[in-house]
């Protein structure tokens, strides 16, 4: 399979300046490794205004962004709602650290839209809220080890760092004892002594663990969409076994929802797909672009944070920050609106529908998996990449990368990064599906 015009056309010399200057006080020129040249050929581009759906780089060049700040942006940019919050959040005073009406309105709001969330702490990041999380969960059981799934990402706690990124099929290990592969150096192996790795997607693979481990165990902690491996779906009732098995291990079951959290539903894939999990994490999309994270559940659990003795410790200057309360509030009010959810569900699956036709009569060798707000387009010969081990396999990144370097000269703002997904936001119109389309038509035009 070959790919022709990936040649850069649009100028971008100003991004370029930005990039060199970048490099003299900032590793790699960027603030974290996905947003740099290991992602973006021949380096990042410099994004410099968004409104809407769009954004502009800093050569004047527009794009209809569909990465959306890795899914944070569900109002897309520059809300006018959330600009006026803001600014009067501002002026008012944007941060107190003390108690304020702010952080009871947004949960008040939070609480109505995650049915498990008896009670809610605001952090300030996904990373904060799973960090948290397991911190409870061991807590409450008295049991220190948690089992996590190959392809899951948490964030950047260590002990989560197993696993985490994609590595060749060979170096992988069989399912049932899967290679153990620390995503970072700096971290002690004795970390993962206490974290036990299973194969996702797959009932009886973690069944056999949990017979011989499950004892063991503080949590299960799963992401309910695989989203840092692209977008892969549960299998029908995998979800639900998984409730069975960790109740009947006695173990917590932990859904990070830091992606799928305010978007599939109000409250969530939990509510999608009817599961209650002990406790959730969530970030990205509640904050519409401001930094923030929580962790839900249920108050037995989340009450051992109550100041004594035995507490669990959870401190933090920006917890509840007045400022981002008050977009929460606000943004959980924009989401409240009637048909947001069918909205997003139909622009999303008009996307999904018109590359899949694009692919179809090119007669490339993509897949395009997901639903609704949320999607990633595969180059495979499979029909579906069901777990970790698929997309370690079968899946050409590489092919996906000049791709979207394709629709980046055409109008279209994505991450190459494959691991990632398509982000549909309320900003999003049939006429950007419609831009989207047409430029995946001609990206594909060199697809043989
Ligand atoms: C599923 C999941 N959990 C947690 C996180 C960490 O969130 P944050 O980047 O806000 O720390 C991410 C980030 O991408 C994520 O995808």
């Amino acid at each position: 399979m070959h790919m022709t015009g990936t040649n850069q056309t649009r100028n971008r010399t100003r991004s370029q300046q930005w990039f060199e200057r970048a490099q003299q006080s900032l590793v790699e020129g960027v603030n974290s490794p996905s947003r740099g040249a290991t992602v973006y050929t021949p380096g990042p581009i410099m994004l410099e205004r968004g409104q809407g759906s769009h954004v502009w780089d800093a050569d004047g060049n527009e794009y209809v962004d569909f990465m959306m700040s890795f899914g944070a942006l569900i109002q897309g940019h520059g809300h006018p709602t959330l600009v006026k919050t803001v600014s009067e959040a501002m002026a008012e005073g944007s941060h107190f650290a003390a108690a304020t009406s702010a952080e009871v309105e947004a949960a008040e709001r939070f609480r109505r839209f995650v049915p498990s969330a008896e009670v809610v702490r605001f952090t300030n990041t996904g990373s904060e809220a799973t960090m948290l999380a397991m911190r409870l969960a061991r807590a409450h059981t008295g049991r220190c080890k948690f089992l996590k799934f190959e392809g899951h990402y948490h964030g950047w706690y260590d002990p989560y760092l197993l696993n985490a990124h994609s590595h060749p099929p060979e170096q992988l290990g069989p399912p049932e004892n899967p290679a153990r592969i620390p995503d970072s150096e700096g971290i002690p192996p004795s970390t993962f002594e206490d974290v036990l790795l299973a194969p996702w997607n797959n009932v009886a693979a973690l069944a056999h663990v949990l017979r011989q481990h499950g004892h063991e165990l503080a949590a299960v902690i799963t992401e309910p969409i695989m989203a840092n491996m692209g977008c892969i779906l549960p299998r029908d009732g995998y979800l639900q076994r998984l409730r069975e098995l960790t109740r009947d291990c006695g173990c917590l079951l932990i859904f990070d929802e830091v992606v799928t959290g305010f978007r599939y539903a109000p409250g969530g894939c939990q509510e999608y797909y009817g599961v209650r999990p002990d406790l959730s994490t969530f970030g990205k999309a509640l904050g519409a672009g401001f930094p923030v994270g929580a962790v839900a559940g249920p108050r037995p659990i989340l009450e051992r944070m109550r100041w004594s003795e035995h507490m669990v410790l959870h401190y933090g200057t920006f917890n509840g920050h007045r400022l981002t309360m008050k977009v929460v509030a606000a943004n959980l009010d924009l989401l409240a609106a009637e048909n947001t959810y069918s909205k997003l569900h139909a622009v999303g699956n008009a996307a999904i529908a018109g590359l899949r036709e694009v692919f179809r009569r090119r007669q490339a060798k993509a897949i395009v998996q997901g639903f609704g707000p949320m999607f990633q387009i595969y180059f495979t010969g499979r029909d579906a990449i069901h777990d970790y081990r698929d997309y370690c396999t079968h899946v050409d990144t590489k092919l996906y990368s000049r791709f979207v370097h394709c629709l980046l000269e055409r109008g279209i703002y994505m991450t190459p990064s494959n691991g990632l997904h398509w982000i549909i936001s309320t900003a999003h119109t049939d006429a950007d599906v419609q831009t989207l389309v047409e430029a995946a038509d001609q990206a594909c035009s060199g697809l043989s």
